[in-house]
């Protein structure tokens, strides 16, 4: 009767129909299927699917072995893949070969689901942490030092721009290498903090250096560029990188020698836009899980912001020279956290990020190391820690 299923030109539907009867006659269908060329890479990864939901774990096996080693798209390899990992629960056979399909492909995206998959077997083990930080706090220093004060996951949402490099007088490193390692050693902190599956948002922008003599030329950081590599290191990854545009008068002019002489090569265009990188602290999860900590109503019902363009005009700021505009941190804190959540800017100057998440109901944690911003805060009900 199941073969009245198979129609000479496979669909999803019939493939799927044939998974869930599991027979012997179904899987002898479903593996001459796969042979048959031609057929598109859903079909062929239907057809993967449904194999494995059979239960001759001898012929599946054999199957596996020999074609997942063989030259298929990778979503393909990525079922076989799937199969293995979930056989494997059952049968040591296929352990070892989803270690062999490992080994074989060095692959991050099976890297991520061996890592899911562990984590759905551990997963009643694993207890969230009791939240420690009950109102707004401060803590005053090194934070490559302080935060060693804060004990892991307690944190819900990182915001921060930290210094650009030698471009403003708060910040003095020795070389850009040493800048990089001490911004590595801040974000092994971030992480460490960080409740699993949070996010990190570092806001930063190309800076020049000061010409050290007319004969020699500037040097010009793409600090953002540099940034992806340390955070991946630190244990984050991508998700998104979102805009900062402000307006044309308000940013440095450099496009004045170029319009002089228009001679090509000479064209330096005004800067009007900031990047703030977007990352996830690497968690085994998606981000339902994060959401499900949640009341279920909680949710955003104002305007939203559609595009990763967010079109802002900056702050100046007569005690520090490099302040984030309020508006800026509200959407950070709208679209990445929660009322109630703890968030943390380890680099506050003069700590706009954490008065704006106190007016938001979230309870920020500053870190600062200039002693007189420092005092600022205290005195605006920054509790030292
Ligand atoms: C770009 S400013 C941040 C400005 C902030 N977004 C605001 O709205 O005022 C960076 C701040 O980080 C501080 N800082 C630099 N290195 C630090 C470190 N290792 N630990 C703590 N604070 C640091 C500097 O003193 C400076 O105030």
């Amino acid at each position: 009767m199941t073969e009245t299923l198979f129609v000479n030109i496979p669909t999803i539907e019939s493939i799927k129909r044939l998974g869930l009867e599991k027979s012997d006659s179904n899987i002898a269908i479903l593996l001459d299927m796969f042979t048959q060329e031609e057929l598109g890479v859903d079909i062929r990864r239907e057809i993967v699917s449904s194999i494995g939901r059979q239960k001759n774990n001898d012929k599946i096996y054999e199957f596996l072995n020999r074609e997942a080693f063989s030259n298929h798209y990778m979503e393909v390899i990525y079922q076989m893949f799937r199969t293995c990992l979930y056989k494997s629960k059952e049968d040591a056979r296929f352990a070892d070969l989803r270690d062999r399909i490992l080994r074989h492909y060095n692959n991050e995206v099976m890297q991520k689901m061996l890592e899911y998959s562990i984590f759905r077997q551990q997963k009643k083990m694993s207890l969230k942490p009791q939240r420690k930080i009950l109102k707004p706090s401060l803590l005053v220093g090194d934070n490559r030092i302080t935060l060693n004060k804060i004990q892991e996951q307690q944190i819900q949402l990182i915001f921060t721009s930290p210094p650009y490099y030698n471009a403003r007088l708060y910040s003095d490193y020795k070389s850009y290498h040493d800048y990089l390692d001490s911004m590595k050693d801040t974000l092994k902190q971030c992480y460490r903090i960080l409740e699993n599956g949070r996010f990190i948002l570092i806001n930063v922008s190309p800076v020049i250096t000061k010409r050290a003599g007319r004969e020699f030329e500037s040097i010009r950081y793409p600090i953002h560029f540099d940034f992806h590599k340390i955070l991946c290191d630190s244990g984050f990854y991508f998700i998104d990188e979102i805009i900062w545009i402000k307006p044309e008068y308000s940013v440095p002019n450099r496009i004045a020698g170029y319009l002089q002489t228009k001679k090509p090569l000479s064209y330096k265009p005004n800067c009007i836009t900031e990047s703030i990188m977007v990352y996830r602290k690497n968690t085994p999860f998606l981000l339902d899980k994060n959401i499900r900590d949640y009341d279920k109503n909680l949710k955003n019902d104002d305007e939203i912001d559609s595009t990763n363009c967010w079109y802002i005009a900056p702050k100046f700021d007569k005690n520090h020279p490099a302040v984030f505009p309020e508006e800026l941190c509200q959407k950070v804190l709208k679209y990445y956290s929660f009322k109630g959540d703890v968030v943390c800017d380890p680099f506050a100057g003069s700590g706009t990020f954490g008065k704006v998440a106190n007016t938001m109901g979230r309870i920020p944690l500053l870190c600062e190391q200039n002693l007189d911003y420092a005092e600022k805060l205290k005195q605006r009900g920054f509790d030292e820690i």
